[in-house]
Protein backbone atom coordinates (compact mmCIF):
# COMPACT_ATOMS: atom_id res chain seq x y z
CA UNK A 1 0.00 0.00 0.00
CA UNK A 2 1.38 3.11 -1.09
CA UNK A 3 1.08 6.51 1.31
CA UNK A 4 -0.66 8.12 -1.33
CA UNK A 5 -3.25 5.85 -1.90
CA UNK A 6 -3.77 5.39 1.90
CA UNK A 7 -5.43 7.43 4.62
CA UNK A 8 -1.83 8.74 5.23
CA UNK A 9 -2.32 12.01 3.12
CA UNK A 10 -3.93 13.62 5.60
CA UNK A 11 -1.13 11.91 8.26
CA UNK A 12 1.73 14.19 6.55
CA UNK A 13 0.20 17.27 6.36
CA UNK A 14 -1.00 16.49 10.28
CA UNK A 15 3.04 15.49 10.88
CA UNK A 16 3.96 19.47 9.97
CA UNK A 17 3.75 20.13 13.70
CA UNK A 18 6.56 17.21 14.64
CA UNK A 19 10.13 18.66 14.41
CA UNK A 20 12.18 17.40 11.55
CA UNK A 21 14.37 15.60 13.86
CA UNK A 22 11.46 13.81 15.47
CA UNK A 23 12.62 9.82 15.71
CA UNK A 24 10.94 7.12 14.40
CA UNK A 25 11.32 3.84 15.99
CA UNK A 26 10.39 0.50 16.97
CA UNK A 27 10.24 -1.28 20.63
CA UNK A 28 11.00 -4.85 21.62
CA UNK A 29 12.42 -6.48 25.19
CA UNK A 30 14.70 -9.13 26.39
CA UNK A 31 12.47 -11.65 27.64
CA UNK A 32 9.91 -11.42 24.91
CA UNK A 33 12.40 -12.13 21.65
CA UNK A 34 15.89 -13.01 22.75
CA UNK A 35 15.42 -16.69 23.75
CA UNK A 36 18.81 -18.33 24.53
CA UNK A 37 17.21 -19.16 27.98
CA UNK A 38 20.16 -20.95 29.13
CA UNK A 39 23.02 -20.19 27.06
CA UNK A 40 26.45 -18.45 27.40
CA UNK A 41 25.64 -17.99 31.60
CA UNK A 42 22.55 -16.16 31.49
CA UNK A 43 20.83 -16.95 34.58
CA UNK A 44 17.05 -17.75 35.30
CA UNK A 45 14.42 -14.94 35.43
CA UNK A 46 11.15 -15.01 37.24
CA UNK A 47 9.44 -15.15 33.66
CA UNK A 48 11.79 -18.15 32.78
CA UNK A 49 10.12 -19.49 36.07
CA UNK A 50 6.80 -18.36 35.51
CA UNK A 51 6.65 -20.22 32.41
CA UNK A 52 7.34 -23.61 33.88
CA UNK A 53 4.45 -23.26 36.11
CA UNK A 54 1.36 -25.21 35.04
CA UNK A 55 -1.79 -22.52 33.75
CA UNK A 56 0.54 -19.24 33.77
CA UNK A 57 1.10 -19.02 30.10
CA UNK A 58 -2.24 -19.13 27.79
CA UNK A 59 -0.56 -21.49 25.47
CA UNK A 60 1.52 -23.00 27.77
CA UNK A 61 4.94 -22.18 26.08
CA UNK A 62 7.86 -20.77 27.21
CA UNK A 63 10.75 -18.31 26.83
CA UNK A 64 13.45 -20.88 25.89
CA UNK A 65 13.80 -19.62 22.17
CA UNK A 66 10.81 -17.14 21.78
CA UNK A 67 12.06 -14.91 18.52
CA UNK A 68 15.38 -16.58 18.90
CA UNK A 69 16.73 -12.78 18.55
CA UNK A 70 19.82 -13.71 20.21
CA UNK A 71 21.17 -15.70 17.29
CA UNK A 72 20.09 -13.25 14.33
CA UNK A 73 20.63 -9.70 16.01
CA UNK A 74 22.30 -8.91 12.33
CA UNK A 75 19.31 -9.57 10.16
CA UNK A 76 17.22 -8.22 12.81
CA UNK A 77 18.88 -4.87 12.61
CA UNK A 78 18.69 -4.74 8.48
CA UNK A 79 14.96 -5.23 9.14
CA UNK A 80 15.18 -2.46 11.18
CA UNK A 81 17.47 -0.71 8.57
CA UNK A 82 15.11 -1.74 5.91
CA UNK A 83 12.44 0.05 7.94
CA UNK A 84 14.06 3.20 7.67
CA UNK A 85 13.88 3.21 11.28
CA UNK A 86 16.09 6.36 13.33
CA UNK A 87 15.77 4.53 16.63
CA UNK A 88 15.22 1.04 18.18
CA UNK A 89 14.18 0.76 22.08
CA UNK A 90 15.32 -2.92 23.52
CA UNK A 91 15.92 -4.14 27.02
CA UNK A 92 18.96 -5.44 28.56
CA UNK A 93 18.22 -8.45 30.44
CA UNK A 94 19.59 -8.11 34.02
CA UNK A 95 20.10 -12.14 34.32
CA UNK A 96 22.12 -12.02 31.05
CA UNK A 97 24.64 -9.62 32.40
CA UNK A 98 24.75 -10.33 36.08
CA UNK A 99 22.45 -14.04 36.30
CA UNK A 100 22.49 -13.90 40.23
CA UNK A 101 21.18 -9.89 40.27
CA UNK A 102 24.81 -9.36 42.70
CA UNK A 103 28.00 -10.43 42.35
CA UNK A 104 29.97 -11.59 39.21
CA UNK A 105 29.28 -10.27 35.64
CA UNK A 106 28.52 -12.10 33.24
CA UNK A 107 30.37 -11.43 30.31
CA UNK A 108 29.37 -13.09 27.51
CA UNK A 109 26.17 -11.81 28.45
CA UNK A 110 27.54 -8.15 28.17
CA UNK A 111 29.01 -9.53 24.32
CA UNK A 112 26.02 -10.08 23.19
CA UNK A 113 24.23 -6.86 23.66
CA UNK A 114 27.59 -5.02 22.29
CA UNK A 115 27.24 -6.81 19.30
CA UNK A 116 24.23 -5.66 19.21
CA UNK A 117 25.04 -1.74 19.80
CA UNK A 118 28.05 -2.13 17.31
CA UNK A 119 25.16 -3.38 14.36
CA UNK A 120 22.95 -0.30 15.72
CA UNK A 121 25.28 2.20 15.28
CA UNK A 122 26.81 0.88 11.58
CA UNK A 123 23.32 0.67 10.48
CA UNK A 124 22.77 4.32 11.57
CA UNK A 125 20.07 3.34 14.04
CA UNK A 126 19.97 5.02 17.71
CA UNK A 127 19.85 1.99 20.20
CA UNK A 128 17.57 3.11 23.56
CA UNK A 129 18.01 0.90 26.53
CA UNK A 130 15.56 0.02 28.92
CA UNK A 131 17.36 -1.35 32.25
CA UNK A 132 14.26 -3.13 33.71
CA UNK A 133 11.26 -4.92 31.26
CA UNK A 134 10.63 -7.44 33.55
CA UNK A 135 12.61 -9.90 33.92
CA UNK A 136 14.13 -9.99 37.18
CA UNK A 137 16.83 -12.66 38.04
CA UNK A 138 14.91 -15.55 39.89
CA UNK A 139 18.08 -15.58 42.54
CA UNK A 140 16.80 -12.21 43.76
CA UNK A 141 13.32 -13.30 44.32
CA UNK A 142 14.39 -16.47 45.68
CA UNK A 143 17.13 -14.50 48.62
CA UNK A 144 15.26 -11.65 49.02
CA UNK A 145 11.37 -11.80 47.81
CA UNK A 146 12.42 -9.40 44.83
CA UNK A 147 11.06 -6.01 44.25
CA UNK A 148 9.01 -7.11 48.02
CA UNK A 149 12.58 -6.05 50.02
CA UNK A 150 13.67 -2.61 50.09
CA UNK A 151 17.31 -5.05 49.92
CA UNK A 152 16.87 -4.61 46.30
CA UNK A 153 17.28 -0.60 45.27
CA UNK A 154 21.19 -1.23 45.48
CA UNK A 155 21.29 -4.17 44.00
CA UNK A 156 19.24 -2.46 40.79
CA UNK A 157 21.77 0.92 41.24
CA UNK A 158 24.83 -1.71 40.96
CA UNK A 159 23.76 -3.24 37.82
CA UNK A 160 22.21 -0.03 36.56
CA UNK A 161 25.88 1.80 37.08
CA UNK A 162 27.31 -1.30 35.45
CA UNK A 163 25.32 -0.91 32.41
CA UNK A 164 25.81 2.72 31.92
CA UNK A 165 29.15 2.53 32.83
CA UNK A 166 30.15 -0.01 29.93
CA UNK A 167 27.49 1.65 27.28
CA UNK A 168 26.67 4.78 28.67
CA UNK A 169 28.54 6.58 26.03
CA UNK A 170 27.08 4.29 22.71
CA UNK A 171 23.59 4.44 24.21
CA UNK A 172 21.26 7.33 22.79
CA UNK A 173 18.81 6.85 26.27
CA UNK A 174 18.51 4.94 29.31
CA UNK A 175 15.14 3.95 30.93
CA UNK A 176 15.32 2.57 34.31
CA UNK A 177 12.12 0.71 34.24
CA UNK A 178 9.54 0.00 31.78
CA UNK A 179 5.78 0.24 33.29
CA UNK A 180 6.32 -0.21 36.90
CA UNK A 181 2.65 -0.33 37.39
CA UNK A 182 2.17 -3.49 35.60
CA UNK A 183 5.17 -4.79 37.68
CA UNK A 184 3.70 -4.25 40.88
CA UNK A 185 0.01 -4.70 39.91
CA UNK A 186 -0.12 -7.51 37.38
CA UNK A 187 2.74 -9.08 39.43
CA UNK A 188 1.87 -9.00 42.98
CA UNK A 189 -1.48 -8.12 43.11
CA UNK A 190 -3.42 -9.64 40.05
CA UNK A 191 -0.91 -12.71 40.04
CA UNK A 192 -1.33 -12.14 35.74
CA UNK A 193 2.47 -11.57 35.60
CA UNK A 194 5.45 -13.15 37.26
CA UNK A 195 5.84 -13.93 40.03
CA UNK A 196 2.16 -14.05 40.21
CA UNK A 197 1.37 -12.72 43.76
CA UNK A 198 -1.80 -11.79 45.20
CA UNK A 199 -1.48 -9.19 47.85
CA UNK A 200 -2.44 -5.67 47.31
CA UNK A 201 -0.27 -4.34 50.27
CA UNK A 202 2.62 -6.13 49.10
CA UNK A 203 1.80 -4.84 44.84
CA UNK A 204 1.81 -1.05 46.54
CA UNK A 205 5.34 -1.99 48.93
CA UNK A 206 6.36 -3.53 45.34
CA UNK A 207 5.45 -0.29 43.75
CA UNK A 208 7.76 1.83 46.62
CA UNK A 209 10.43 -0.22 46.27
CA UNK A 210 10.23 0.09 42.27
CA UNK A 211 10.16 4.36 42.48
CA UNK A 212 12.91 3.96 44.62
CA UNK A 213 15.09 1.85 42.45
CA UNK A 214 14.35 4.19 39.62
CA UNK A 215 16.01 7.05 41.22
CA UNK A 216 19.15 5.32 42.52
CA UNK A 217 19.07 4.15 39.37
CA UNK A 218 19.41 7.67 38.17
CA UNK A 219 21.82 9.18 40.66
CA UNK A 220 24.13 5.78 39.23
CA UNK A 221 23.62 6.45 35.63
CA UNK A 222 24.67 9.40 35.97
CA UNK A 223 27.53 8.83 37.76
CA UNK A 224 28.83 7.06 35.37
CA UNK A 225 27.71 8.58 31.82
CA UNK A 226 26.02 11.68 30.00
CA UNK A 227 23.48 9.57 28.02
CA UNK A 228 19.95 11.15 28.49
CA UNK A 229 18.10 9.25 31.28
CA UNK A 230 14.25 9.26 31.43
CA UNK A 231 11.54 6.40 32.96
CA UNK A 232 8.85 4.95 31.01
CA UNK A 233 5.64 4.39 32.31
CA UNK A 234 2.03 2.92 30.67
CA UNK A 235 -1.02 5.10 30.72
CA UNK A 236 -4.34 4.01 30.20
CA UNK A 237 -6.64 7.28 30.92
CA UNK A 238 -10.04 6.49 32.60
CA UNK A 239 -13.03 7.83 31.65
CA UNK A 240 -15.82 7.45 33.68
CA UNK A 241 -18.90 5.38 31.73
CA UNK A 242 -21.80 7.58 32.94
CA UNK A 243 -21.62 11.22 34.06
CA UNK A 244 -22.61 9.32 37.82
CA UNK A 245 -20.65 10.73 40.63
CA UNK A 246 -20.25 6.93 41.60
CA UNK A 247 -18.30 6.85 38.14
CA UNK A 248 -16.62 9.82 38.05
CA UNK A 249 -15.05 8.82 41.52
CA UNK A 250 -14.03 5.77 40.53
CA UNK A 251 -12.54 6.81 37.25
CA UNK A 252 -10.67 9.53 39.68
CA UNK A 253 -9.48 6.46 41.68
CA UNK A 254 -8.20 4.45 38.62
CA UNK A 255 -6.56 8.00 36.98
CA UNK A 256 -4.62 7.65 40.88
CA UNK A 257 -3.38 4.37 40.65
CA UNK A 258 -2.15 4.43 37.31
CA UNK A 259 -1.33 7.73 36.26
CA UNK A 260 -0.97 9.91 39.66
CA UNK A 261 0.74 6.92 41.58
CA UNK A 262 3.80 7.01 39.53
CA UNK A 263 3.67 10.37 37.85
CA UNK A 264 3.44 12.30 41.46
CA UNK A 265 6.14 10.49 43.34
CA UNK A 266 8.82 11.10 40.20
CA UNK A 267 7.94 14.78 39.04
CA UNK A 268 6.36 16.14 42.42
CA UNK A 269 7.98 14.02 45.19
CA UNK A 270 5.20 13.03 46.75
CA UNK A 271 2.26 10.49 46.51
CA UNK A 272 -0.91 11.46 45.69
CA UNK A 273 -3.02 11.84 48.96
CA UNK A 274 -6.51 10.66 48.24
CA UNK A 275 -4.82 6.88 46.70
CA UNK A 276 -2.78 6.93 50.20
CA UNK A 277 -6.29 7.02 51.74
CA UNK A 278 -8.06 4.80 49.41
CA UNK A 279 -5.07 1.81 49.82
CA UNK A 280 -5.52 2.65 53.59
CA UNK A 281 -3.74 -0.26 55.81
CA UNK A 282 -2.38 -1.71 52.26
CA UNK A 283 -0.44 1.98 51.90
CA UNK A 284 3.58 2.01 51.74
CA UNK A 285 5.82 2.28 53.90
CA UNK A 286 7.78 5.56 52.34
CA UNK A 287 9.56 8.22 54.68
CA UNK A 288 10.78 11.94 53.54
CA UNK A 289 14.42 10.71 52.44
CA UNK A 290 12.53 8.06 49.94
CA UNK A 291 10.71 10.63 48.23
CA UNK A 292 13.76 12.84 48.13
CA UNK A 293 15.33 9.81 46.22
CA UNK A 294 13.05 8.97 43.85
CA UNK A 295 12.06 13.05 43.04
CA UNK A 296 15.05 13.11 40.23
CA UNK A 297 15.40 15.69 37.23
CA UNK A 298 15.37 12.93 34.44
CA UNK A 299 15.61 13.95 30.74
CA UNK A 300 12.45 12.42 29.18
CA UNK A 301 9.55 10.74 30.05
CA UNK A 302 8.47 7.62 27.91
CA UNK A 303 4.75 6.90 27.44
CA UNK A 304 3.12 3.49 26.39
CA UNK A 305 -0.32 3.97 24.88
CA UNK A 306 -2.41 1.40 24.05
CA UNK A 307 -5.88 2.66 25.10
CA UNK A 308 -8.00 4.03 27.82
CA UNK A 309 -10.36 2.24 30.60
CA UNK A 310 -13.85 2.97 30.85
CA UNK A 311 -15.24 2.80 34.14
CA UNK A 312 -18.54 1.67 35.23
CA UNK A 313 -19.97 1.48 38.82
CA UNK A 314 -23.47 0.20 37.80
CA UNK A 315 -24.63 -3.46 37.70
CA UNK A 316 -24.11 -4.96 35.29
CA UNK A 317 -21.30 -2.78 34.10
CA UNK A 318 -21.34 0.02 31.11
CA UNK A 319 -19.11 -1.77 28.14
CA UNK A 320 -17.30 0.41 26.34
CA UNK A 321 -18.72 1.69 23.13
CA UNK A 322 -15.49 0.44 20.86
CA UNK A 323 -17.17 2.41 18.03
CA UNK A 324 -13.48 2.02 16.47
CA UNK A 325 -13.47 -1.29 17.76
CA UNK A 326 -11.46 -3.38 19.90
CA UNK A 327 -7.51 -4.87 18.99
CA UNK A 328 -7.25 -8.97 19.48
CA UNK A 329 -5.98 -7.97 23.09
CA UNK A 330 -9.69 -6.49 23.76
CA UNK A 331 -8.47 -3.64 24.23
CA UNK A 332 -10.54 -0.68 22.83
CA UNK A 333 -9.23 1.68 20.21
CA UNK A 334 -9.34 5.07 21.34
CA UNK A 335 -6.93 7.18 19.96
CA UNK A 336 -8.34 10.37 20.73
CA UNK A 337 -7.35 9.28 24.16
CA UNK A 338 -3.80 10.28 23.31
CA UNK A 339 -4.05 13.67 22.70
CA UNK A 340 -6.19 14.87 25.62
CA UNK A 341 -4.18 12.86 28.06
CA UNK A 342 -0.83 14.21 26.31
CA UNK A 343 -1.99 17.60 26.84
CA UNK A 344 -3.47 16.93 30.21
CA UNK A 345 -0.05 15.46 31.68
CA UNK A 346 2.19 18.28 30.13
CA UNK A 347 0.01 21.22 31.48
CA UNK A 348 -0.18 19.46 35.11
CA UNK A 349 3.35 18.02 35.47
CA UNK A 350 5.60 20.07 33.36
CA UNK A 351 7.62 17.20 32.16
CA UNK A 352 11.05 16.68 30.54
CA UNK A 353 10.31 16.12 26.41
CA UNK A 354 8.05 13.09 25.95
CA UNK A 355 8.40 9.82 23.89
CA UNK A 356 6.05 7.60 22.71
CA UNK A 357 8.16 4.27 23.67
CA UNK A 358 5.03 1.93 23.04
CA UNK A 359 1.98 2.13 20.62
CA UNK A 360 0.49 -0.59 18.95
CA UNK A 361 -2.17 -3.05 18.23
CA UNK A 362 -2.20 -6.56 18.56
CA UNK A 363 -4.09 -8.38 15.14
CA UNK A 364 -5.39 -11.53 14.10
CA UNK A 365 -3.12 -11.50 11.16
CA UNK A 366 -3.29 -14.23 8.65
CA UNK A 367 -0.28 -14.86 6.48
CA UNK A 368 -1.67 -15.83 2.88
CA UNK A 369 0.84 -16.24 0.29
CA UNK A 370 3.35 -14.91 1.89
CA UNK A 371 1.43 -11.77 2.43
CA UNK A 372 -0.14 -10.25 5.89
CA UNK A 373 -2.68 -7.50 4.80
CA UNK A 374 -3.34 -6.03 8.17
CA UNK A 375 -5.39 -3.11 6.55
CA UNK A 376 -6.35 -3.13 10.87
CA UNK A 377 -3.12 -2.23 12.02
CA UNK A 378 -2.21 0.54 9.40
CA UNK A 379 -5.39 2.27 10.41
CA UNK A 380 -4.39 1.86 14.09
CA UNK A 381 -1.15 3.54 13.85
CA UNK A 382 -2.02 5.84 10.99
CA UNK A 383 -4.95 7.49 13.48
CA UNK A 384 -2.63 7.24 16.79
CA UNK A 385 -0.06 8.92 14.85
CA UNK A 386 -2.59 11.65 13.82
CA UNK A 387 -3.66 11.72 17.58
CA UNK A 388 -0.05 12.86 18.54
CA UNK A 389 0.52 15.32 16.00
CA UNK A 390 -2.34 17.00 17.07
CA UNK A 391 -1.10 16.81 20.71
CA UNK A 392 1.96 18.35 19.25
CA UNK A 393 0.11 21.17 17.43
CA UNK A 394 -1.37 21.82 21.01
CA UNK A 395 1.81 22.24 22.50
CA UNK A 396 3.06 18.82 23.75
CA UNK A 397 6.80 18.33 23.48
CA UNK A 398 7.06 15.38 22.12
CA UNK A 399 10.44 13.73 20.06
CA UNK A 400 9.55 10.50 18.90
CA UNK A 401 7.53 7.32 18.50
CA UNK A 402 8.29 3.91 18.76
CA UNK A 403 5.75 1.04 17.28
CA UNK A 404 5.10 -1.75 19.20
CA UNK A 405 6.62 -4.14 18.07
CA UNK A 406 9.57 -5.12 15.51
CA UNK A 407 8.22 -8.56 15.40
CA UNK A 408 5.56 -10.88 16.81
CA UNK A 409 6.53 -12.12 20.05
CA UNK A 410 5.96 -13.87 23.42
CA UNK A 411 3.10 -11.62 24.92
CA UNK A 412 3.74 -12.45 28.43
CA UNK A 413 0.51 -14.49 29.99
CA UNK A 414 -0.54 -14.48 26.66
CA UNK A 415 2.31 -16.48 25.14
CA UNK A 416 2.64 -16.53 21.54
CA UNK A 417 -1.31 -16.08 20.91
CA UNK A 418 -1.01 -12.34 20.29
CA UNK A 419 0.58 -11.02 17.32
CA UNK A 420 1.96 -7.31 17.32
CA UNK A 421 4.32 -7.05 15.21
CA UNK A 422 5.43 -5.15 12.31
CA UNK A 423 6.99 -8.41 11.09
CA UNK A 424 5.25 -11.81 11.38
CA UNK A 425 6.97 -14.25 12.89
CA UNK A 426 7.11 -18.30 11.76
CA UNK A 427 7.99 -19.44 14.98
CA UNK A 428 9.21 -22.95 13.82
CA UNK A 429 11.14 -21.87 11.11
CA UNK A 430 11.65 -18.31 12.88
CA UNK A 431 11.18 -16.99 9.33
CA UNK A 432 10.43 -13.15 9.41
CA UNK A 433 7.68 -11.55 6.56
CA UNK A 434 6.74 -7.92 6.53
CA UNK A 435 3.54 -7.44 7.21
CA UNK A 436 1.54 -4.45 5.14
CA UNK A 437 2.12 -2.11 8.37
CA UNK A 438 5.62 -2.46 7.84
CA UNK A 439 5.32 -1.27 4.17
CA UNK A 440 3.36 1.56 5.33
CA UNK A 441 5.39 2.58 7.99
CA UNK A 442 8.27 2.53 5.87
CA UNK A 443 6.85 4.44 3.17
CA UNK A 444 5.47 6.92 5.87
CA UNK A 445 9.09 7.36 7.60
CA UNK A 446 10.30 7.70 3.47
CA UNK A 447 7.74 10.65 3.41
CA UNK A 448 8.37 12.30 6.78
CA UNK A 449 12.53 12.39 6.15
CA UNK A 450 11.65 13.61 2.32
CA UNK A 451 9.80 16.42 4.32
CA UNK A 452 13.17 16.89 6.71
CA UNK A 453 15.42 16.70 3.76
CA UNK A 454 13.49 19.41 1.89
CA UNK A 455 13.40 21.68 4.98
CA UNK A 456 17.13 21.18 5.76
CA UNK A 457 17.52 22.25 1.90
C1 LIG B 1 3.26 -3.43 27.31
C2 LIG B 1 4.60 -4.07 27.54
C3 LIG B 1 5.18 -4.75 26.33
C4 LIG B 1 4.12 -5.44 25.50
C5 LIG B 1 2.95 -4.53 25.23
C6 LIG B 1 1.86 -5.15 24.40
O1 LIG B 1 2.55 -3.37 28.50
O2 LIG B 1 5.54 -3.11 27.96
O3 LIG B 1 6.20 -5.60 26.76
O4 LIG B 1 3.77 -6.63 26.07
O5 LIG B 1 2.40 -4.10 26.44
Amino acid sequence: MKLTESTSAPLIELCRSLRPDFQWGSASSAAQIEGAAALDGKGPSIWDRFCAEPGRINDASNIDVACDHYHRVDSDVALMQWLGLDAYRFSISWPRVQPLGEGAWNEAGFAFYDRLLDALLKAGIAPHATLYHWDLPAALHDSMGGWTSRDIVPRFADYAHEVARRFGSRLASIATLNEPWCVATLGYETAQFAPGLTSRATAAQVSHHLMMAHGAAVLAVRSACKTRLGVVLNHTPAFAAEALEADRRAARIDDGLNVRWYMDPIFRGSYPADILDYLGADAPQVSAEDLALIHQPLDFLGVNFYTRSFISTQQPPMAAPGKQGFTDMGWEIYPEALTQHLVRISREYSPPPIYITENGMANADKLVDGRVADVERIQYVNEHLKALARAVALGVDARGYFYWSLLDNFEWNSGYTKRFGLFHVDYATQERVAKDSALWYRDFITAFKSRRTLKAS
